[in-house]
C-alpha cells in the first residue's frame, strides 16, 4: 500500500469546497458521471483507430445508491486508470486545478460565487462536498507493464492512500461515501431527477435501477383479441444517447421535431412553431435546435427555456449573455464545446468566441426567417401575430439584426391586412404626406377605444396601423429613427387635419376677443385640471369639442410604465387636450346667448358628449347629464 499527502505544501481544501459550495452539491452528481462519459469515449475512440484491441462490449454506465452502506456509486467501462495514471490525473492534476478554483472562489464576492459555481464545475473532488470518504477503484485497458487495479482512497483530509486490488473488469468505479447532511443522495427520486436533469441526452447510455414496463407477447392475443402484454422489469436507461440535434438536418421529418419538443419539455402543452436546426464545424463547433414556440412569447414568464450543453452535457438553462437576449425568447438546446463555461457571466459576455458563435446564431434565425417569408407568405402573415414579440425585440435591441429582419417584418393595419415595410411606405405615400413632406404613419393601440378616430381616418382615405403588442411603443420609437422623414401618430393624438397638416390652418370665424370670451365660459365648466384648452379651426360639420392625447406626452408615459427609461412619469395624469373646434356653430350661437346659465348648459352637453365619446364620462357628472339631456328633449 502506498501513502502520502495530496499536496503538502497547501492548506486542506476539502473543508473549504464542502463550506462554500454549500448552494450547489448536486452538480458532483454530474462531473462524475462526465468523467465516466469521457473515459469510455476515449476507449470508443482508441478502439477506432486501432489502438485498442479488445472488445467494448457494454459500455452502459451503472449508477447505484446503496441506503445501508450510505454509498453512491458510479461505475464505467471505459479506459481506467493504472496507478500511475492515478497518481497524476487524480492527486496531482485535478488537485491542483480544484485548488485553483477554491483560491479563486474564496476572493469572490456572495453574488460572484453564485455564477462561478453554476457554470464551473470542480471535475472529480467536486464529490467532497457530499462526501466523508471517496474510493476509486479503477482498472485501465492497457495490458502487460503496471496495469494492476489499484484502489485509490481519501477521507477528506490531505492524505490518500493506494492499494493494488484484484478487479477483474476493465473501468472505474467511484464510490461515495455520503456524509451526514447528504442523505438526500440516498434517494432513488432525487437520483432520478438530477440524472435526467443532468444526463438526458448523454452519448453513452447510463443506467439507473430498473423499471417495469409492458411488453407484447408475441403471436398470443388476450380475451378482447387485443396482442397480450406481461408486465417485465428492464434495466432503466436514463439517456437518449442520439438526441435530435447531432443528427443532420436533412435526416430530420417534422414529426422528429415536434416528437423532440415533447422530450425537451415533458411538462409543456405547447406546440411549437417551426424550429431551426442549427448544425456548424467551422469556425466553431455548434450544433442544436432553436424552436418558436407557438404561445404568444411573453417577455415576463420565461418556463420552457433554451437548454445549453458541452458535447450533450447538460450545462446550464439560463444563457443570458451567452445567446443575445430576445433569443432566450426561444426554446430548445444550444451544444458547444466551444463556449467557455469555467468562467463568470461577465466574462463570458466580453469573450469574443461567445459573441462570434452568438451573431451566428442570430444570422442563422435572420436566415430561417426570410427563407419562411419568402417561401410561403402567407403562412408567414399566420404566424406573425405569435412571432411578432420576438422580432420587434431583435430589432429594438440589435442593430444587426434589424437590418436582416427589415426585409421581412410586417406591419399589420386595422383591416387585418400585412405589409412589408416597403410595401407600406407605397401604400401610403399619396394620402398620408403631409405638407413638410414628412410621411405620416397613424396607428391605434385599441381599435375600440379610439374608434372615433379611426372612422375620421378612414372618411380621409388614411390607413391606421394596428400596433397593440406589448413592445410597439418602443418599436415605433425604432422605426421613426430608421425611417427617413417620417413620424408616427396616434390617431388619437391630434384633430384628424392636424394630424397630417396638409396646408395652413383654415381661416377661423372668432376673433381673438370672441375665443377669449369663449375660453372663460368653457373653464367654468369643465374639469381644468384635466384639459388644455386648444382651439382649432376645423370645418362646420366637426364636432364641437374633441379630446385627444397629445403624442409626445403619451409616449413618454408608455414608455416609463414599460420600464424603458425611468422618467418618473408613470404616476402623473394622462395629458389631454380639449379642443374646441371655433368654427362649429354650436360656438357662435352660445356668444349670442345672453345669461351665464344658457351658456352653461350649451356648453355643458357638449363637453359631456365628447367626454362620452371617450368613455371618460361616469359617476355623477353622467348622471347629471342624463338629467339634463332629458330636460332638453322634454
Ligand atoms: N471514470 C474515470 N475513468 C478514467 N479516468 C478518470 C475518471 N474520472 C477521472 N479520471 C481522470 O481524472 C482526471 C481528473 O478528472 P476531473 O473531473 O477532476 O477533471 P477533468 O474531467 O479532466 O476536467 P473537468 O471535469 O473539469 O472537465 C480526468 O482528466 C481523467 O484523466
Ligand atoms: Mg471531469
Amino acid at each position: 500500500m502506498q501513502t502520502g499527502k495530496i499536496n503538502v505544501k497547501t492548506e486542506n481544501i476539502f473543508p473549504i469546497i464542502k463550506k462554500f459550495l454549500y448552494s450547489d452539491h448536486e452538480i458532483f452528481l454530474r462531473e462524475l458521471i462526465s468523467n465516466a462519459v469521457d473515459a469510455t469515449q476515449k476507449l470508443k475512440a482508441l478502439s477506432s483507430i486501432g489502438t485498442f484491441k479488445g472488445e467494448l462490449g457494454d459500455l452502459t454506465i451503472h449508477v447505484s445508491i446503496d441506503k445501508k452502506a450510505r454509498t453512491l456509486t458510479v461505475k464505467d467501462r471505459g479506459i481506467g486508470m493504472n496507478a500511475e495514471e492515478l497518481e497524476k490525473y487524480i492527486n496531482q492534476i485535478a488537485f491542483s486545478s480544484a485548488e485553483e478554483f477554491v483560491k479563486k472562489f474564496k476572493t469572490k464576492s456572495e453574488a460572484e460565487r453564485h455564477a462561478l459555481i453554476g457554470q464551473f464545475g470542480l471535475g472529480f473532488y467536486s464529490s467532497f462536498m457530499v462526501a466523508d470518504k471517496v474510493e476509486i477503484l479503477t482498472k485501465t485497458y492497457k495490458k502487460g507493464g503496471s496495469t494492476k487495479a489499484i484502489k485509490w482512497e481519501c477521507d477528506g483530509s490531505p492524505e490518500y492512500s493506494m492499494t493494488e486490488i484484484d478487479k477483474k473488469d476493465r473501468g472505474t468505479e467511484v464510490i461515495v461515501y455520503l456524509d451526514k447532511e447528504s442523505g438526500e443522495f440516498l434517494d432513488e427520486y432525487r437520483i432520478l431527477n438530477l440524472l435526467n436533469k443532468y444526463s438526458k441526452f448523454l452519448p453513452v447510455p447510463i443506467q439507473f435501477g430498473t423499471e417495469k414496463v409492458r411488453e407484447e407477447v408475441k403471436g398470443e392475443k388476450d380475451k378482447d383479441g387485443k396482442n397480450k402484454t406481461v408486465e417485465v422489469e428492464k434495466p432503466r436507461i436514463i439517456n437518449n444517447t442520439d438526441p435530435l440535434w447531432k443528427k443532420k438536418p436533412a435526416d430530420c421529418s417534422e414529426k422528429d421535431y415536434k416528437d423532440f419538443y415533447r422530450e425537451l419539455y415533458p411538462t409543456s402543452f405547447e406546440e411549437p412553431l417551426f424550429q431551426i436546426h442549427l448544425n456548424v464545424d467551422y469556425p466553431f463547433n455548434l450544433t442544436g435546435i432553436l424552436y418558436f414556440p407557438k404561445a404568444k412569447l411573453n417577455v415576463e414568464v420565461r418556463k420552457d427555456k433554451i437548454q445549453l450543453y458541452s458535447n450533450q452535457v447538460f450545462i446550464t438553462d439560463s444563457v443570458e449573455g451567452i445567446v443575445p437576449d430576445f433569443l432566450t425568447l426561444l426554446h430548445g438546446v444550444i451544444d458547444s464545446p466551444d463556449i467557455p463555461l469555467n468562467v463568470s457571466r461577465s466574462f463570458l459576455q466580453s469573450d469574443a468566441r461567445v459573441k462570434k458563435i452568438s451573431s451566428y446564431i442570430m444570422r442563422k434565425v435572420a436566415d430561417k426567417l426570410e427563407e419562411l417569408f419568402k417561401k410561403d407568405r402567407k403562412s408567414f402573415e399566420n404566424k406573425w401575430d405569435d412571432i411578432k414579440v420576438f422580432i420587434e425585440y431583435g430589432m429594438i435591441s440589435e442593430e444587426k439584426f434589424y437590418e436582416r429582419a427589415e426585409k421581412f417584418s410586417l406591419l399589420k393595419n386595422i383591416d387585418n391586412k400585412y405589409f412589408t415595410f416597403k410595401e407600406y411606405k407605397n401604400h401610403i405615400k399619396e394620402q398620408q404626406t403631409n405638407k413638410d413632406k414628412k410621411l405620416v404613419y397613424l396607428y391605434t393601440n385599441n381599435k375600440e377605444e379610439q374608434h372615433s378616430f379611426i372612422e375620421s381616418a378612414r372618411e380621409r382615405g388614411y390607413d391606421v396601423l394596428l400596433m397593440d403588442g406589448i413592445l410597439d411603443s418602443h418599436f415605433i420609437n425604432t422605426l421613426e429613427q430608421k425611417f427617413k422623414d417620417t413620424i408616427f401618430i396616434r390617431v388619437d393624438a391630434d384633430t384628424i387635419d392636424k394630424l397630417i397638416l396638409k396646408e395652413d390652418e383654415a381661416p377661423s370665424k372668432l376673433d381673438d376677443k370672441q375665443k377669449d370670451q369663449l375660453k372663460t365660459i368653457i373653464e367654468r365648466n369643465i374639469d381644468k385640471k384635466k384639459f388644455t384648452i386648444v382651439f382649432d379651426n376645423l370645418s362646420e360639420s366637426d364636432q364641437p369639442f374633441i379630446i385627444t392625447r397629445p403624442e409626445f406626452m403619451r409616449r413618454m408615459k408608455d414608455m416609463s410604465a414599460l420600464g424603458g427609461v425611468s422618467l418618473g412619469m408613470d404616476n402623473l395624469p394622462d395629458s389631454l387636450n380639449l379642443v374646441v373646434n371655433a368654427n362649429n356653430p354650436i360656438m357662435t350661437k352660445v356668444l349670442e346667448y345672453k345669461t351665464d346659465k344658457k351658456q352653461d348648459q350649451l356648453i355643458k352637453q357638449a363637453y359631456d358628449l365628447a367626454l362620452l365619446s371617450q368613455n371618460l364620462l361616469k359617476g355623477q357628472p353622467l348622471t347629471d347629464f342624463i338629467k339634463r339631456s332629458i330636460d332638453i328633449i322634454k
